[in-house]
């Protein structure tokens, strides 16, 4: 089996990527190696991000390692929280903060609901300290002025897809990772992976 280590502590992404990636590939993150350091995010942009957690894991790490970053761009709030996703109501990860804070943003900003958005997620692959392949995914949709659904995480609960009724909280994970921006992402970095 080849090993790939996922430049992250989310688990969530880490599941994600795992159930894409199929069964040929034994897939770590960085709760199991705590000698691979994660980076501070300074970058601007996801790709940017992307990168700088790729490459500073395979700097410790032999093999191939893959990164995600991620986030939620809503027209209305000009982008935001976009590179911001994970710790906008200031807290890295503090999800329900986030989505509170979301709320009260687009309650205030004058534009009507449903509010337009899409998911973003660049990945870099890199080895020996290098990134050698960037990918992008993204899916287009609408945020919701209410929470609906427990699966996923995030801003999951208030995403509701183009082309589908429910929210990424109320879809399957199998739905989800057929059509994420992550699944996306993933489909170029799985071809690239597997050759
Ligand atoms: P990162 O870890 O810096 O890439 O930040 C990712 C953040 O974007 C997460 O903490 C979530 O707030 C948000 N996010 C990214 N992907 C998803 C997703 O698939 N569903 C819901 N929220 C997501």
């Amino acid at each position: 089996m080849r090993r790939l280590l996922i430049a992250t502590k989310n688990a969530h992404k880490t599941a994600e990527i795992r159930a894409m990636l199929g069964a040929d590939w034994e897939v770590s993150d960085l709760t199991s190696h705590p000698e691979v350091p994660a980076p501070e995010e300074t970058g601007t942009t996801f790709a940017e991000n992307a990168r700088i957690k790729a490459e500073a894991a395979s700097r410790v790490f032999s093999g191939f390692v893959l990164s995600d970053d991620s986030g939620l761009e809503v027209d209305a709030l000009g982008g935001d929280p976009g590179v911001q996703s994970a710790l906008y109501a200031g807290t890295h990860g503090d999800n329900a903060g986030n989505r509170a804070k979301l709320m009260r943003e687009l309650r205030t900003c004058g534009a009507p609901q449903p509010w337009r958005a899409r998911f973003r997620c660049a990945m870099a692959v890199a080895e020996n300290g290098r990134t050698v392949a960037e990918f992008d995914g993204r899916v287009e949709g609408q945020v919701i002025a209410e929470e609906r659904g427990a699966g996923g995480f995030g801003y999951d609960a208030l995403f509701v897809p183009d082309g589908y009724e429910g929210t990424f909280g109320e879809l399957s994970a199998e739905v989800k990772n057929k059509l994420s921006h992550r699944a996306r992402a993933m489909e170029q970095a799985g071809r690239f992976l597997k050759k």
